[in-house]
């Protein structure tokens, strides 16, 4: 029954969340260096630090227009932690849930008046329905409840709402509900509140997917047409003028999305705060912000102390950034740059599958990465070239599988040819096997898979009621492995975002940010990543 109390506070809190960014800000603290990420919205939002840096350069403020074309416009949250929390102090998991829920109310009102449009929150996850039938009829009872006693409040600061999700097992009372605070609120247009309930990332492109299929078969769209506009149009964000977060913040430690929004996130900001969310208060957020993961001294040893082998994850992805910057600082050309990351990844590659990683997947080239400098792109396409040839040997004396996948259309003919050939020389090999994603985009990956359901479902080789997870991964690139679903994600240079690469794969994959350039991403940077990755699974730590 206390847990009934989640929902309630979930509503409630998410909205605080965004205002401690805000006083911290205010109070000018200078970390803002290391947390550059969420800085860099917030710190714009607020703008005080920024007004100072601007008066100097310029002589003059920052107007209003500025302040908030540089804000947020979407910011997603998961939030995490109430009942840990309420356990540590030794309370009932209500109370908990209460004390975050008073302080977001507080705070509510400042948080859509900083100028962010829209809030989504995941309320409750498809997963969510395995827990106790009890504890899920408290939720949605709980849920009802509080729809209900906010109501006024919602209308009063014209707040829009909406739910997102699957409403087929929602109760009637509390659906009714639901429909009437969309239908009261449907004209309000700068504040947004989504609620995710009985929703989950992959289930949203599903009934997409499912819908276009649909109206191909009913002759409303071909094809051919269906592209990521089209795509958008069927997600359940559509009810959003700003489906895409900008930011996605997670509390209590854990660096997931779990199924939340996957298309959505291709772009987003990611943020996870070491703290449980009622916790997250000034000092609090120091804390989180000195726990360092990244200190852990790993020995020489072959089997590195504290790596345990059945703990590994069988498939690593990683995202190789910053060769250029690594160029850059050591004097030397971009090109030079980027040979020194091909070299890093094979040595990083060989290190994964001694240690009993099975796929290792790398992100070398996006779709996006067609629009940088024409030149730059040359010399990517035929280092690729010759870096694919000139390991075929190695690849298969090593007996390395080696698979690429994109789009593949802008390829030249020449490096295609040696992709072909060296598919072909290592396809039989087993079980260490290097994914090359090169001219790969995560939204075009299901925008194919889903065209594909889309024209078998035309041409009646599936029914609709069959399109499901196992069969939408059928189509996707990654179908190529055993493993699918990468369990640690690892990018390089201090960036937190996904950019685009595997986006359906990525719903419960581990992601580990390290600040290292990618070149310098050694053997005992690996360790580390692997090391956080094992000890998240084990909740040693400075997790709580
Ligand atoms: C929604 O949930 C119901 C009940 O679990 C399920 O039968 C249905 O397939 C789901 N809808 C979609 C579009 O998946
Ligand atoms: C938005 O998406 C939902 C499904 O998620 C669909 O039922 C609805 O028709 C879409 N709305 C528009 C305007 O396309």
């Amino acid at each position: 029954m206390e847990q009934t109390v989640y929902i309630v506070s979930v509503v409630f809190t998410c909205l605080a969340l965004l205002i401690i960014p805000v006083i911290f800000i205010t109070r000018r603290l200078s970390v803002h260096l290391s947390f550059k990420n969420i800085l860099r919205f917030i710190k714009l939002a607020a703008s005080q630090l920024d007004n100072e840096e601007e008066n100097d350069e310029k002589g003059g403020t920052m107007d209003e227009e500025e302040k908030r074309r540089r804000l947020p416009k979407h910011v997603a949250i998961i939030l995490d932690g109430n009942r840990r929390w309420a356990e540590k102090r030794g309370l009932g998991t209500s109370e908990g849930h209460q004390a975050g829920a008073r302080r977001l109310i507080e705070n509510a009102k400042d948080c859509f008046a900083m100028g962010i449009n829209t809030v989504s929150l995941f309320a409750f996850s498809t997963e969510n329905w395995a827990r106790p039938e009890d504890e899920v009829n408290g939720l949605m009872a709980l849920f009802e409840k509080h729809l209900r006693s906010e109501m006024a409040f919602f209308r009063s600061d014209k707040i829009k709402i909406s739910v997102i999700g699957n409403r087929t097992k929602i109760s009637k009372s509390l659906l009714s509900l639901i429909t009437e605070a969309e239908e009261a609120t449907k004209s309000y247009e700068e504040k947004h509140l989504i609620i995710a309930i009985d929703y989950s990332g992959r289930f949203d492109i599903l009934q997409a997917c499912k819908s276009l299929a649909e109206k191909a078969k009913n002759g409303l769209i071909q094809v051919e047409d269906i592209d990521e506009d089209v795509m958008e149009k069927e997600l359940m964000t559509n009810c959003s003028e700003f489906p895409n977060p900008d930011l996605l913040i997670r509390t209590s430690g854990e660096q997931r999305i779990s199924n939340f929004f996957l298309w959505q996130s291709a772009y987003t900001e990611l943020y996870f705060p070491n703290v449980l969310w009622p916790d997250f208060g000034e000092a609090e957020y120091l804390e989180a912000l000195t726990c360092d993961e990244g200190t852990y001294v790993v020995g020489e040893e072959e089997t590195p102390t504290g790596l345990l082998r059945e703990l590994m994850p069988r498939h690593v992805a990683v995202i190789m950034d910053g060769n250029r910057r690594w160029a850059e600082r050591a004097g030397l050309l971009t090109s030079q740059g980027h040979e020194a990351g091909a070299e890093r990844l094979l040595e990083f590659a060989e290190l994964c599958f001694k240690l009993g990683i099975e796929t290792v997947s790398a992100f070398a080239f996006s779709t996006e990465n067609w629009g940088r400098h024409k030149i730059e792109v040359k010399c990517l396409m035929s280092l690729f070239q010759r870096y694919l040839k000139s390991k075929i040997q190695f690849f298969q004396s090593e007996q390395i599988r080696v698979s690429v996948i994109g789009n593949l259309e802008k390829i030249p003919e020449s490096l295609l040819g040696t992709i072909k050939e060296t598919e072909e020389a290592t396809k039989s090999y087993k079980p260490k096997h290097l994914i090359l994603a090169i001219d790969y985009s995560g939204r075009s990956d299901i925008l194919h898979a889903c065209k594909s359901i889309v024209k078998k479902s035309q041409q009646g080789l599936i029914r609709e009621e069959e399109v499901d997870e196992t069969l939408f991964e059928r189509e996707l690139l990654t179908k190529c492995t055993e493993f699918p679903s990468p369990d640690l994600l690892i990018r390089t240079s201090g960036e937190q975002r996904i950019s685009n690469f595997l986006l359906w794969q990525l719903a419960y994959t581990e992601l580990f940010f390290s600040p290292v350039l990618w070149p310098d991403f050694d053997k005992d940077k690996v360790l580390e990543a692997l090391i956080s990755y094992q000890r998240r699974e084990r909740r040693f730590g400075c997790r709580i």
